[in-house]
Order: structure tokens, then sequence, then C-alpha cells
């Protein structure tokens, strides 16, 4: 086999990423994660998975969780991604992701996983109470992104740890069974501070559909009034707004604002910065509002016209499911003979 005997990957660069279906959709996870993925099915061949297996390593009701799938699923279509370009399934249809990750355990150490930050801080006081699943999570990660190859994995700042768990496992493996570039060592894309979403009501917390506060975030199921409503009362400061991004510093709640209107209007900051510089953060926050309902009740209305339909939306799942087989069973099938698995 020829991959073995090059050093390094050469197959071809494919991006990988995955969104938990749990809670409600934010406007963090439009702008700092499906946006972003939409924009990459332009330029490379993309594999977008519904990570339900991560979702139960804490309880998820059953019939939450199917209910969550299928949004997640309506609201990537509603926000322009194209399932007949990329590839859009959920992972507990693609027996790959669960058996390379029982491999992934074995190539992983303790001492590896025990410094995962994530696990320690989804676990708490009450280590001992957290799923076996919760702190084998990463590993599944790594199975994920490398049953398919992948070379680029597009993630929030939070998961930059599991990407480098990845390319660690990738390393181990193809050493330890004596298979230079077999799994390439993927590459994790980090999202830029102007789309990463913070909280409406503490700038320095990222905006999470797992925040207690309903006002911390704007969901996209929000309507007009809802929006209007948290983004009045957003946190701010005393001050008059900068116009320049040194003027940002020490002030996240202005940061946040003018970041979410760049993001949402494509504009760059310092554009923004410009436009609303000297200016009250009450001028901001009504131009916000109108934009922010510009642009999120088309994708709210259209992800509630698909969700009329979840027959249809199954099938999508189960499409992309057997698309993303056919490149995950040679990669299996490589493995299994790999580790010696007659
Ligand atoms: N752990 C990621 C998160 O919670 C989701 C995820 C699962 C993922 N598998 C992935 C992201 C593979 C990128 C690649 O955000």
């Amino acid at each position: 086999m020829s991959d073995e005997a090059a050093v390094s990957y050469n197959g071809p660069e494919r991006v990988f990423s995955g969104v938990q279906p749990s809670g409600n959709l934010t406007l963090g996870n439009y702008l700092g994660a499906i946006k972003r993925f939409v924009a990459m099915q332009e330029s490379h061949d993309c594999l977008y998975c519904i990570v339900d297996m991560h979702a139960i390593t804490v309880w998820q009701d059953p019939s939450e969780l199917t209910r969550a799938t299928r949004e997640l699923t309506a609201a990537y279509i509603a926000c322009g991604l194209d399932p007949a370009r990329s590839i859009l399934f959920n992972q507990s249809k693609v027996t790959a992701h669960a058996e390379l990750a029982w491999v992934f355990n074995c190539v992983a150490r303790m001492g590896w996983m025990e410094r995962m930050t994530q696990f320690k801080e989804k676990s708490g006081k009450h280590k001992e109470r957290a799923s076996l699943g919760l702190f084998a999570y990463p590993a599944l990660m790594a199975a994920d992104i490398l049953a398919y190859k992948a070379t680029h994995v597009p993630v929030g700042d939070d998961q930059k740890q599991h990407v480098e768990l990845a390319r660690d496992i990738a390393q181990k493996f193809n050493q330890d069974y004596n298979a230079q570039g077999f799994f390439p060592v993927p590459e994790p894309i980090i999202q830029g501070v102007a789309t990463k979403v913070m909280s409406l009501r503490d700038g320095a917390k990222k905006m999470s559909k797992s925040d207690p506060s309903d006002m911390s975030r704007i969901n996209l199921t929000d309507d007009t009034d809802a929006i209007a409503k948290k983004l009045r009362r957003a946190k701010t400061d005393p001050d008059e707004l900068p116009a320049d991004a040194k003027g940002l510093e020490g002030r996240p709640e202005a940061r946040n604002l003018l970041s979410i209107y760049a993001a949402l209007a494509d504009e760059e900051l310092v554009t923004v910065l410009d436009h609303f510089g000297g200016r009250q953060f009450r001028d901001l926050k009504e131009a916000l509002t109108e934009l922010t309902v510009v642009k999120i009740s088309p994708i709210t209305e259209e992800t509630r016209r698909l969700m009329g339909d979840p027959g249809a939306i199954d099938k999508i799942l189960e499409d992309g499911a057997e698309r993303a087989r056919a490149i995950a069973d040679p990669v299996m099938a490589d493995v299994r003979r790999l580790v010696g698995f007659v």
C-alpha cells in the first residue's frame, strides 16, 4: 500500500465538523459555526455531522433528541447548506464512528485524556458521577474526523484541545501500526474573534444554549419582539462607542455587540467601528435589532417550514449517511486489517 510507504499523508483535502443536537440553536451557533460551514462548501468537500452520540454523554430526553436532530438538520438547510453538495448526516447512522472510537480508546493514553479541560469543566466536582462516555468523548471526536481521513476541522476555540488530541491519536496509530501516512494529521481551523458570539448578559462568557438565562442569548426561533427585548436589555457600559479597535480594550460588551453587527452585515469590524464611533449604545442596539430580524427571520421561517415534514428531513439524513458510509467503509476495512482483526 503506497499510503503506508509515504511518511506524510498525501490524500485529498476534506473538511469535517460536528455540532451537537442539544437544546435550541442560538445566534452564536449560526454566526460561529453554521454560516462558516455554508461558506466552506464553496471551496471544499465537506462533511457536516450532527453528533447525537456525543449528545448522550450527558442525559438527553429521547424524544427531545429526535426533535433537536431534525431541527438542526432543518436549520442547516435553512441557512444555505446544500445537502446535495455537502454530506449532512447524523453520527449514529454510520457505525464506523463507534467502531473506530473503540480502536482509538485503545490508542489514546489515560494521561492524554486526563488533561482534557472540557471534561474537567463538564464533570465539575462530581467526576465519579460523570458518564464514561463523557470522559471518552474526545476519542469519539477523533474517530469522527479520521473515519473520513478529514484534513481540516473548523471548530470553536473550546474544541482546539480535542482536535490536538485527534492529531496525537492519528500519529500514534500510524506509528504503532507501522502505517506512516495512513491517517492525516488534521488541522483545526479556529474561528476568528469576530465570529465568536458572547453572552448578552456578560461579554466575557460565550453565548450558549445551556446558559440558564434565556436573556443571555438570541435563539434562532426568537420572534421580533423577543429579539428587540433581549437586545434592549443587553449589558452595556456607560461610555459612548469607540471609533477604533484599540478603544474596545476592556469593553467586552461593546466588542460583542459591534462584532455581532459586523458578522451579520458581512462587514469588517473597522467599518462598523467607523460607523458607530462616538454614538450611544442605544443607536447600535436599534440598528442591531433591525439587522438581526432581517437576517434571522427568513431562517426561522424556513426552519419551521422544513420541520413540518419530518419524513423529508429523515430522508436527507439517510441519504447523507449513505454517502458518508461510502467514504468510511474502505477506511475501516484498512483499519481492521492494520490492527490484525480477522
Ligand atoms: N465536540 C464538538 C462540540 O461540542 C462537536 C464535535 C463532535 C466535533 N465531533 C466533532 C467538531 C468532530 C469537529 C469535529 O462542539
